[in-house]
């Protein structure tokens, strides 16, 4: 069954009427497609661990469309409500306490005293959620472990044969290419637990204020503080080299900038641009079977996203 539909006025509805009998869907956000449901609706969440074959344990991003929903379901204190004043709609999570009255499922926040609250700004989620009049509850539309997909026919070949998720909302390849940055708030100080679309730098620059690398990722696995800290994750099921520059003969290279020659993450050098070709290009010659070398991507910027995912991939 073909499950990708272009977005348009009569596919949102479809999505919404599925979102509300307790289905899943894939939707595009602006850093990479996302699986949602209901997040009011205990089985429909259920649902998303249970095709994902994620963890129980590894919390769910919940999806609004207004600040005021946003403070409807976490406890927004004074930093944060700064820091997502000036950065939502875009690529940031807040970690929060979860508010006790909520509707939310708590299967979402997977136990946990806290929860993970995005606002995306792309207009087909937000739309959803407006149509819906709920949170959506979604993490990225892959398999656990697997490369995360930013483009609608990736996301269908994971999941094609997935009853629960019968529709793909197809908003053509994403612009930013890795997830959300998340971060969260310890002992008064900003913790970044994962490095994305909005950089370090940027957010520092923003805030005025110094932002502090997550714990490393042993103690968080032990903790479970932020289980997508886990050192394993976002993985192609073929070889994967990185840092390199002289391929062996059975490697495709990805390149990096103008001295490599294509495929090519950016032929100018731009990491905004290698960000957003980097899963589709390792999904790319995943689905050719070929062995994977990488180019050195400069650690600086969007880059520091590029290298975590690549450092987990190899791991
Ligand atoms: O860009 C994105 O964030 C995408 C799109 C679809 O929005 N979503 C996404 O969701 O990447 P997911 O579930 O694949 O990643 C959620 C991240 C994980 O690293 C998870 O461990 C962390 O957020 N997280 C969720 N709830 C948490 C919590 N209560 N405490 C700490 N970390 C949490
Ligand atoms: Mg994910």
């Amino acid at each position: 069954m073909k499950k990708i539909k272009k977005i348009n006025n009569k596919t949102i509805n479809e999505a919404v009427e599925l979102l509300q009998k307790g289905k899943l869907i894939g939707f595009p956000t602006e850093t990479v497609y996302g699986l949602g449901a209901d997040a009011t609706n205990k089985e429909a969440v259920l649902k998303i661990y249970k095709n994902k074959n994620r963890p129980k344990s590894n919390p769910l991003i919940v999806h609004v469309a207004t600040l005021d929903q946003a403070r409807s379901i976490g406890i927004f204190d004074e930093k944060i409500l700064k820091i997502v004043k000036d950065f939502w709609p875009g690529p940031l999570t807040v970690v929060l306490k979860r508010k006790d009255n909520s509707k939310i499922c708590k299967e979402l926040c997977a136990g946990k005293e806290n929860i993970a609250i995005r606002i995306s700004n792309n207009k087909t989620i937000l739309s959803l959620i407006k149509k819906l009049g709920k949170p959506v509850a979604a993490p990225s539309a892959n398999k656990f472990g697997m490369l995360s997909p930013t483009s609608a026919a990736h996301v269908e070949k994971q999941f094609l044969y997935n009853d629960d998720i019968p529709l793909i909302l197809d908003g053509g390849k994403t612009s930013i290419g890795v997830e959300s940055t998340v971060i969260g708030l310890v002992n008064n100080n900003i913790i970044i637990y994962r490095h994305g679309g909005i950089t370090k730098e940027i957010l520092e620059k923003k805030i005025n204020e110094k932002i502090y690398e997550k714990l490393n990722a042993k103690a968080s696995e032990k903790s479970n503080l932020s289980p997508g800290m886990l050192k394993k994750h976002y993985s192609p099921t073929v070889p994967l080299r990185i840092n390199i520059t002289n391929p062996k003969k059975d490697e495709v290279l990805i390149g990096f900038g103008e001295n490599f020659k294509e495929p090519n993450l950016s032929k100018s050098g731009n990491l905004e641009e290698a960000a957003s070709n980097l899963f589709y290009l390792l999904e790319k010659y995943e689905a050719k079977g070929s062995k994977i070398a990488i180019a050195p991507i400069p650690n600086i910027g969007i880059g520091v996203a590029i290298n975590d995912r690549l450092n987990r991939a190899i791991k």
